[in-house]
Order: structure tokens, then C-alpha cells, then sequence
């Protein structure tokens, strides 16, 4: 059986970007192999630095992950954080990580272009992230296009690693989910964070519909043809409607007839029900006050026990233990 890690950044609220093309694809994974999914609160910590907003943002991210299909029973589920064995082996591997492979790493050049302070910790992530893989001996780590880099990184670490102390590291193999589509924002632009162009999975229903309603599109008139495959309203709903009502769209796009404003509102409807299982269960969890405390909690103690086997060998092979 094959062994699955990811990690996920709690960088704040989840979007449909987000639930497409990362967390929709894991909670599939769960059912093929031995899954262990972590929120990489260390991780986030590059760029989230306000102790407050960082514990909403993991608390919030695990409720949404469960609230997603993230089944506890199937997948090892924990927070970072709990596992000490990550800055541990991190420090390790930060002693045979070349600072060439670091000035190489693109996601850190782009992270400074876009106006993050230059820390030691945006420069070490890959180290860290490294260490994440690692430690669980994973055999497969399903990442985005952005992490492909990340991954070449852990396996050159871990060879180096091998090379100098002993065959002791797994190398784990990349799974670069490019055939996941990309999802348009309400800008048309690639759904992100960052460009303020999101729908969120788990938002209020007014903000929502307004968000919705506020999709960019071309000033053809009602009663004029359109063009579904530019379209964002189209590309949207395709995510979610079944394929009769998908047909039909497309068909009355090119028809003409229909305003944009008629299929915005159709497409706010498909959204909103579509969601509303997940939604329900959401707040069916949050009603439990200790459940996701204790879930993480549980993981996390699974979790150590395969971080000390990787540990007792590599502490072993460097020289901190006896062998
Ligand atoms: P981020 O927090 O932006 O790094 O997103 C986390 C993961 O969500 C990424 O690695 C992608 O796999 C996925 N993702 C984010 N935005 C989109 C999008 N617009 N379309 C598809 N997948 C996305
Ligand atoms: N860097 C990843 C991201 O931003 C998150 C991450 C941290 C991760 N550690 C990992 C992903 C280990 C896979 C495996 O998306």
C-alpha cells in the first residue's frame, strides 16, 4: 500500500481554487493507500506572523479539511507543530543542504520580488519541507504545479543524506496534479488569495451571492450569441453542475437570449447548493467544541511514532545516538 503526505498552509479562508485543486483530490486519496495530511503551521509562520490570526487560520483550516470529506478514521490527520521530530531532522538536513539549492529555489526569489522581508525561514523552507516528507518515509507526495521545485529539493537532500551517512532516507516520488484544471477567479485571472478574486468555500451567503454577481464579463447585450468557453460564469459552473444543466447553459450562451445577470444567478444557486452538505457538516463539527482538538490530537500521535522510527535511524547514522 502505497503512502501519501501533503501538507496545507493555513494562510486563511479556504477558496474554490483551493477545494478543486488540492483539497477535493487528497480527501479522493484517502481511500487508495495510507494517507498523512498535516496543516504546515511552520510553514505558514513565514508569512502569518500574528499569533492570534495563525491559530484562527489552523483551527479554521482543520474544521474546513473535516467539513471537506478529510475522513480521521482513513487519513492520519495532524498539525505540524505537534511533531518535534520536524525541526529536528530539518536542523540535520540543513547541515548537507548546499546554499547553492537554496539560491536556486524559485518560490523564494518570488516571495522576495513580491515584497516579503528576506528571513532565514522563507530561505530554509524547502529544508523543512523536506523534512516533513521525509520523516513519514513517503513514497508519493501529491503537491500543486508551484511545489514540483520543493520536491526535486527533498529527494537531492535525501541522496546527499545517504550518501554521507548511510542508506537510511526513502525517496519519495512527486505527484504533480497538472491535469487539475485551473480555477478562474471572479477577475478571470487564476482564483487566488492574493488577487482578491476568490469565492470561498465556507463564506456567508450574501457575501457570496454579491461576489457571484460581481463577475467580470463582456458587454454583449441580452439578446445577442455569446462565447461559453472564455467565460468565467461558464468555466465555473462547470465545476459543479450536473452535465444536463452544463448543456444547457452552454447551449443558451450561443443562442443569445439570456443576460449574463440570469446565468450569474443561476451559477450562485448550483454554488450554493452544492455546498451545502459540507457546509451543514461544518457547523455540525464546530457545535462539538472538542472535537477537532481532539482529531489533531490523535493524528499527531500516530504520526510521532513513524517520525521516531525515521529519527532513531538517522540520529543513529549522523553520530547524536548509539547505534
Ligand atoms: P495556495 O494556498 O494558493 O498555495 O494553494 C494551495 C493549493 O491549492 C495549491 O497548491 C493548488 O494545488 C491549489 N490551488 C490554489 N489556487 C488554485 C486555483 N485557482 N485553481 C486550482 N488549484 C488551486
Ligand atoms: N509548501 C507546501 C505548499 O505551500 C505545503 C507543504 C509543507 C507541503 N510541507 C509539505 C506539501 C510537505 C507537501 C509535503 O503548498
Amino acid at each position: 500500500m502505497l503512502r501519501y503526505i501533503t501538507g496545507l498552509q493555513p494562510s486563511g479562508a479556504l477558496h474554490i481554487g483551493n477545494y478543486f485543486g488540492a483539497v477535493r483530490p487528497a480527501v479522493e486519496l484517502q481511500d487508495r493507500g495510507e494517507a498523512f495530511y498535516f496543516i504546515a503551521n511552520y510553514h505558514a509562520l513565514t508569512s502569518t506572523q500574528h499569533g492570534p490570526t495563525l491559530r484562527e487560520y489552523t483551527h479554521n483550516l482543520a474544521l474546513d479539511l473535516l467539513a471537506c470529506g478529510l475522513d480521521p478514521a482513513k487519513a492520519c490527520f495532524f498539525r505540524q507543530s505537534d511533531i518535534p521530530a520536524v525541526p529536528e531532522l530539518a536542523w540535520i538536513l540543513s547541515t548537507i543542504t548546499p546554499m547553492g539549492l537554496l539560491e536556486r529555489a524559485h518560490s523564494y526569489k518570488d516571495k522576495i520580488a513580491r515584497g516579503l522581508p528576506a528571513s532565514h525561514g522563507l530561505f530554509a523552507y524547502p529544508v523543512l519541507m523536506a523534512a516533513d516528507i521525509l520523516l513519514y518515509r513517503a513514497d508519493v507526495v501529491p503537491v500543486g504545479k508551484d511545489q514540483k521545485q520543493h520536491l526535486e529539493i527533498t529527494r537531492d537532500l535525501a541522496i546527499k543524506f545517504n550518501e554521507t551517512f548511510g542508506d537510511v532516507l526513502q525517496l519519495p516520488e512527486p505527484y504533480i496534479r497538472d491535469e487539475v484544471a485551473t480555477v478562474p477567479g471572479l477577475d478571470g485571472q487564476k482564483m487566488s488569495k492574493s488577487y482578491g478574486n476568490t469565492l470561498e468555500v465556507f463564506g456567508t451567503e450574501k457575501a457570496l451571492r454579491k461576489k457571484v454577481m460581481s463577475i467580470v464579463t463582456d458587454s454583449t447585450p441580452v439578446e445577442a450569441p455569446k462565447e461559453p468557453a472564455g467565460s468565467t460564469i461558464f468555466q465555473l459552473y462547470q465545476l459543479f453542475a450536473p452535465a444536463d444543466e452544463v448543456n444547457l447553459m452552454e447551449r443558451q450562451f450561443r443562442e443569445g437570449g439570456v443576460g449574463y445577470g440570469e446565468f450569474k444567478k443561476r451559477l450562485f444557486e448550483t454554488f450554493w447548493e452544492t455546498f451545502r452538505p459540507l457546509r451543514e457538516r461544518r457547523a455540525r463539527l464546530q457545535a462539538d467544541p472538542g472535537y477537532v482538538e481532539s482529531v489533531l490530537a490523535d493524528g499527531a500521535a500516530r504520526a510521532r511514532i513513524v517520525a521516531e522510527e525515521t529519527m532513531r535511524k538517522v540520529r543513529a547514522a549522523v553520530g547524536l545516538a548509539d547505534p
